[in-house]
């Protein structure tokens, strides 16, 4: 493997985090409830984490990276392709942050499964139950929204 591989998809990795970052601060923002801006700042919080981590990563040796194919990894499958607009709501911004969860948990578990190097692959394992109950907290939140409007 590569170093300038191993670094793009780290980078990859970052970017996204960055993404998930942005959506929590522009749901802080328009949370009604104090209780909602806490867990959305918590989740944000837990985003900035993940990317310091993934930078420390970036920074180790070469030689212990070792990912498995990971030319064959389909970075844009972890994409999602609509970006949310300017005028988004509440919802919809919780929508696409549950999508962007999932598609966290789709990127790290693929990376945990190809890490040939046990530290790095609990990092990834770590990522991933962090996105699932990312996933999950936000998924109860849109329960209770659809349940206030009914
Ligand atoms: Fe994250
Ligand atoms: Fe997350």
């Amino acid at each position: 493997m590569k170093k300038s591989d191993f670094q793009e998809i780290i980078r990859f990795a970052m970017d996204r985090e960055d993404e998930s970052i942005q959506t929590y601060e522009r749901m802080n923002q328009i949370a009604k409830t104090p209780g909602l801006k806490k867990l959305i700042d918590e989740l944000k919080k837990e985003e900035e984490n993940h990317k310091r981590l993934l930078k420390n990563l970036s920074q180790k040796r070469v030689e212990s990276y070792n990912i498995k194919d990971i030319t064959d990894l389909k970075i844009t499958d972890y994409l999602i392709q609509e970006k949310p607009g300017p005028d988004m709501d509440f919802q919809g911004l919780l929508t696409f942050a549950a999508q962007k969860e999932q598609k966290s948990v789709d990127l790290y578990s693929e990376l945990e499964k190809r890490a040939e190097n046990e530290e790095i692959k609990k990092l990834f394992g770590y990522l991933v139950q962090q996105e699932k109950s990312h996933k999950l907290k936000l998924e109860k939140e849109y329960d209770k929204q659809v349940l206030e409007e009914d």
